[in-house]
């Protein structure tokens, strides 16, 4: 006799485009129902999902109601993806960063996996669910350009390992996936990140995006592809990965140089 499982539903935040669309297409093809939310809900992130949520995330009340949305629509969460994270260029150095931005990048980067994590509490412990938070490369590799983004997700890593041993024994895995140098609308939208540091370079964006991976340390030559990310995503959304708990996967084209 064959049984069937039964559907899963996993939460996937920042889902609209990036790597969060790319997680969301993969997790939908495994079998889950993927609740993507984003401030916008775009045409791919509506075709790619079961049900698309329009959140801000950084702000107090977002994170509980996408996951009250994202509950009462399918009855559980089971995996929950923390991957909404966004890093303005910091050209100008520290001293040019006020209060306001740094706590725009904490809310987001940071408080925003507290609070959805929190909200999730209860149903991933009735589902014995999983966690994925998407960190990034410069939790361990600190750069000037990306310093309070970097110390939001230094933090969010830790916050991932304390987790991680709270929760195992709860039946909770909890996981992070660190990306390094990403090709995202984030490296590739004419405001975006990488267009803010190729202005401060004098270069165009082409020019620069051309000659990054070699200026970066980047082994591979080139950036990494968001469905690279996603597949790690996958592995560690699967049942088939029980024994890794509190894990930080690099996905970072061997920019890292330390062990
Ligand atoms: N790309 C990289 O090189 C790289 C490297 C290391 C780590 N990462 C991390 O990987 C994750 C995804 O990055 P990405 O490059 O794929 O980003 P992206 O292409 O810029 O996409 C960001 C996603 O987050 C959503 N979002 C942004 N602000 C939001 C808010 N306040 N509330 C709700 N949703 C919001 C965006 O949609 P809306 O704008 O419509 O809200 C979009 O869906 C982030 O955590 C990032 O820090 C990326």
């Amino acid at each position: 006799m064959t049984v069937k499982t039964a559907v899963k539903t996993a939460v996937v935040t920042g889902a609209s485009k990036g790597i969060g669309l790319a997680v969301t297409r993969f997790l939908e093809e495994d079998g889950f129902r993927v609740v993507g939310a984003a401030r916008t809900v775009t045409p791919e992130l509506k075709e790619a999902s079961s049900l698309a949520v329009s959140v801000d995330l950084a702000t107090p009340q977002g994170p509980a109601e996408l996951i009250r949305q994202a509950h009462g629509a399918f009855g559980s969460v089971d995996v929950l993806v923390n991957n909404v994270g966004a890093f303005s260029p910091r050209t100008s150095g520290f001293a040019a960063i006020d209060d306001a931005e740094w706590q725009h990048t904490f809310e987001l980067n940071f408080f925003g996996v507290v609070r959805t994590v929190r909200a999730a509490l209860p149903h991933l412990v009735a589902s014995q669910g999983s966690i994925v938070n998407v960190s990034s490369a410069r939790a361990r590799g600190p750069q000037p350009p990306t310093v309070d983004y970097g110390a939001a997700k230094a933090a969010l890593t830790n916050l991932s390992k304390a987790l991680s041993m709270e929760l195992g024994p709860k039946g909770i895995r909890v996981n992070t996936v660190s990306p390094g140098p990403t090709r995202t609308p984030a490296w590739t939208d004419a405001d975006g990140f990488g267009a803010g540091l190729a202005a401060a370079a004098g270069k165009s964006l082409e020019e620069f995006l051309e000659g990054f991976p070699g200026m970066a340390g980047l082994t591979t030559g080139r950036l990494t592809e968001p469905e690279e990310v996603a597949e790690v995503v996958r592995m560690l959304a699967s049942g088939r990965t029980r024994a890794v708990n509190g894990a930080d996967f690099v996905i970072d084209g061997g920019q890292l140089k330390t062990v």
